[in-house]
């Protein structure tokens, strides 16, 4: 079948270890396993780390990717895919799909039965795909780690990506006061459309917040920190900018800041997700929707860091 896989890893080149062709079709594990025709899947910042082999070691390869799925099961229905596959043979005791088991940019992926949810009413497959990695992290980071529940402001760093996205249009949705940093001026314009404050990395906001959103990493962390209230939460789920920020303790300590880390969500978590945008009518932020046959140019776009939100990939184009 027509996939689009890691046939090796390049730290420093990543897109040279992309290919487009054939690989087998899936198979099942174990009994309970389905296949799911792909309808449509999403780009995340994880197919390019797989890509440089953070996560892909060479007896894995050649690796199909992808993680976000939405499409058709067995009995016709259109489900979402949950992602997150238990797994023995992981240190953490589960793996994204395109770890261990093959991912989603691909005419058909298994996984599990438990691994589906229903398709919400109203909502596309298109949108559907958007979910289950970025907008799942964001989902958990604003309100199992974060409990924005308790929150007025949020900040969301580095506001062009599809988890900050995610997480800006879920906090305005919930009636939060949103601020966001971009180093883009059109990223910035682009994120006060969805109704959140933009500003300048490193800018001095006009309060405190609560809680904010860290996927950045080095680049912004201490700005994190200066803008964090006292008994703030810092979340933090990925650290594209580097991931050995400098840290003022005394910052930490004397503002009794919770700096907490996350990753992904429950499956239960995801179909909260699901019912909250359903029913609140909040939609994923889409970059562009590209048919399969370009999915080479939406690896390089996301590599190029000029992507405003989610890039979708159309598997019936
Ligand atoms: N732990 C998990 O479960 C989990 C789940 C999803 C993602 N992640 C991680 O979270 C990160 C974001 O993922 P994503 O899919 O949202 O990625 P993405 O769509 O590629 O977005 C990355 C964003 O980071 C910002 N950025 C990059 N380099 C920067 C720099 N030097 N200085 C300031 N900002 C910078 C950019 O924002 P601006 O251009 O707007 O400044 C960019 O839009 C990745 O590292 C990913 O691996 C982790």
């Amino acid at each position: 079948m027509r996939a689009a896989f890691a046939s090796r890893t390049d730290a420093d080149n990543p897109l040279a270890a992309l290919t487009v062709g054939e690989q087998p079709e899936p198979v099942h594990p174990d009994d309970d396993w389905v296949t799911v025709q792909v309808r449509a899947s999403s780009l995340n910042h994880h197919d390019i780390w797989s890509l440089r082999g953070v996560g892909l070691p060479a007896d894995r390869l050649p690796m199909i990717l992808g993680c976000d799925a939405a499409g058709i099961d067995p009995d016709g229905n259109e489900v979402v895919v949950y992602p997150l596959i238990a797994d023995p043979g992981d240190p953490r005791g589960i793996s994204i799909l395109s770890e261990h088991f093959p991912g989603t940019f691909a005419e058909r992926v298994a996984v599990p039965r438990s691994s589906l949810l229903p398709l919400p009413a109203g909502m596309s497959l298109t949108d559907a795909a958007c979910l289950p990695t970025a907008w799942l992290t964001a989902w958990r980071m604003l309100t199992t780690k974060g409990r924005v529940d308790d929150a007025a402001a949020v900040l969301v760093q580095g506001a062009g990506g599809g988890v900050a996205t995610a997480a800006v249009a879920l906090a305005v949705a919930m009636g939060k006061r949103v601020y966001a940093t971009s180093r883009d001026a059109a990223k910035r314009a682009r994120i006060a459309e969805l109704g959140a404050t933009a500003v300048e990395p490193g800018a001095r906001l006009p309060e405190r917040v609560d809680v904010v959103i860290e996927t950045v990493g080095a680049a912004t962390f201490d700005h994190s920190l200066k803008s964090a209230a006292p008994m703030a939460r810092i979340v933090v789920s990925g650290a594209t900018a580097g991931h050995e920020p400098t840290v003022n303790l005394r910052r930490v300590f004397a503002m009794q800041l919770e700096i907490v880390g996350t990753s992904m969500g429950t499956c239960d978590e995801l179909r909260d997700l699901l019912t909250f945008c359903a029913q609140r009518k909040v939609r994923p932020v889409v970059d562009s929707v590209v048919p399969f046959s370009r999915i080479e140019d939406a690896f390089a776009q996301l590599h190029a860091g000029t992507v405003f939100g989610k890039l979708v990939v159309d598997h019936t184009a």
